[in-house]
């Protein structure tokens, strides 16, 4: 998809469709009255029979306009004035798009964020529109058998805004470009089952973006290599499995040569049958997506190396299945961690936390200014917060205080849970010097301390996804969340 910003003042070429948002209760806006007027009547004729009240996610299409620049008008409901903001504006745009989708149209031209978005500068504006157009045109690579709907034609998207912020909302254009690439990126691991997408299919994935871009690094460790290293609480998850395990090291290189990166550790189990501690069998088709944190990081780097972000970045992957077998670890089983920590594995269900710790500590030795991990990590975290926030924790202010506003800014939100010495007490071990699991309340809390006991001295937070990540029901699919809200915080981060 091409996207280009329009002047408003120069928003006269001929279009296959003219997206124009209405109100509820309210007068036409002033784009509204202009596309009206060159069309001779067209929107002002349909209000005024009143076929169409601007209701949020409505939308209503003039077929046949014969006057002005526009052979098809698609009216979108942008639901009350008063209402209105960044979440009905991007519905609006999702709405249009995929009415777009079922047409002939190859372009549109956009003006639903010409008379300005409340609560959104022209950069976040046009940002958001290029996310909601991509998203809303996304398809899951499936392999069903029957005939497939035909693509959509559209392949041109104008989005017209005040003279003034043309140049804001070119840079919107270009990161929501970057950001739509690295949630397509990760909406497609994360999709795949997990006979297709193994640890060695992440490992060649690593190195395909690698080879896609220059400013992307990748390194692969096998087995032995992390044997070598240490990682002892990794290696216990994998003991089951037939497939071997990997560590895959992403570098992304944008800034300074000696500017300390931030790190971005992602849980790569690619199948979490719970190990030993076996799962129930309703929905464990979804653990499939309990890769959804290392898809991120590969998200994130595809969507700042398309945009050329000034910074350095690594990546962390450690990538796995968790399977029962003969040789699989046992409940009760002590394992010795890369810091030299040992754990004793009170439940192999708890295997998140197992691999991340050590991946944590790898992350050591690239001095980072930040560190942070991304997981499917607890059902917990989905009771307490659903899909709507992912949950946030960390004892740093600042980063916390940033993660959360970049969330906000990206409407990819992050709701700040508490961590706490009451809580990590909780992971006491009479037989090791911590616990994997701790009792059944405060699950999500639990989980993110038994991180945090390897993140002394970093600047550190943790992203539990397990909720946002992806889909169930007849949505089943990645969200591709949290991409959105990492790439809008690195380039806050600087
Ligand atoms: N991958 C799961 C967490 C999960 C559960 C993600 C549901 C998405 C939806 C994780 O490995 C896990 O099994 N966690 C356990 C921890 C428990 C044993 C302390 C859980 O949440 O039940
Ligand atoms: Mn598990
Ligand atoms: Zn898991």
């Amino acid at each position: 998809m091409q996207f280009h910003v329009i002047k408003s003042g120069a928003a006269r070429k001929p279009t296959a469709c003219a997206i124009v948002g209405i109100h509820e209760n309210a007068a036409m806006s002033e784009s509204a009255r202009r596309v009206d007027r060159a069309s001779g009547g067209a929107i002002s004729r349909v209000l005024k029979r009143g076929d169409f009240a601007g209701r949020s996610m409505e939308t209503f299409p003039i077929v046949g306009v014969r006057r002005g620049p526009a052979q098809r008008i698609l009216l979108v409901g942008l639901g009350t004035k008063s209402g209105f903001g960044r979440k009905p504006y991007r519905r609006a745009i999702f709405a249009a798009t995929q009415w777009l989708a079922k047409t002939g149209a190859g372009n549109a031209m956009s003006w639903l964020a010409a008379d300005g978005v409340p609560g959104l500068d022209a950069y976040y504006a046009v940002r958001h529109g290029v996310e909601s157009v991509n998203n809303a045109l996304y398809r899951t690579p499936d392999l069903k058998t029957a005939k497939k709907p035909p693509l959509p034609k559209l392949s041109k998207f104008g989005i017209v805004v005040a003279d003034a912020d043309a140049e804001l909302a070119e840079r919107g254009v270009r990161d929501g470009r970057g950001i739509s690439a690295g949630v397509a990126l990760m909406k497609n691991l994360a999709n795949l089952p997990a006979n297709v997408c193994t640890p060695s299919y992440l490992a060649d994935a690593a190195k395909a973006l690698a080879k896609e871009h220059k400013s992307i690094g990748a390194r692969v460790l096998g087995r032995g290599e992390i044997k070598e290293l240490g990682m002892g609480s990794f290696l216990s998850v994998t003991r089951g499995s037939e497939e071997p395990p990997r560590l895959i090291v992403l570098e992304y290189r944008g800034g300074k040569k000696g500017d300390a990166p931030v790190a971005l550790v992602g849980k790569g189990i690619t199948f979490d049958t719970g190990g030993i501690s076996l799962k129930q069998p309703p929905g464990m088709d979804e653990m499939k997506f309990d890769m959804s944190g290392a898809a991120s990081v590969f998200g994130a780097f595809k969507a700042i190396a398309t945009i050329g972000a000034p910074l350095n970045v690594v990546g962390i992957i450690p990538t796995c299945e968790n399977m029962p077998s003969g040789s699989a670890t046992k409940p009760g089983d002590i394992v010795t961690s890369m810091s030299g920590k040992t754990i004793e594995v009170l439940n192999t269900d708890a295997e998140g936390r197992l691999i991340l710790c050590d991946g944590i500590t790898y992350s050591r030795r690239f001095k980072p200014r930040a560190v942070v991990d991304i997981a499917t990590l607890t059902g917990a975290c989905v009771i307490a917060l659903g899909a709507h926030y992912c949950g946030l924790f960390s004892p740093d202010e600042k980063l916390a205080a940033a993660i959360s506003d970049a969330g906000e800014r990206a409407d990819d939100r992050a709701w700040r849970m508490p961590i706490g010495e009451e809580y990590a007490e909780l992971l006491k071990s009479n037989f090791a010097d911590l616990a994997n699991v701790a009792g059944r309340e405060a699950g999500a809390i639990t989980a993110a301390c038994f991180l945090w006991r390897f993140a002394d001295g970093l600047s550190w937070a943790h992203l539990d996804i397990a909720g946002s990540a992806y889909l169930t029901g007849s949505h089943k699919g990645s969200t591709g969340r949290p991409v959105p809200l990492l790439v809008d915080w690195l380039l806050h981060s600087g």
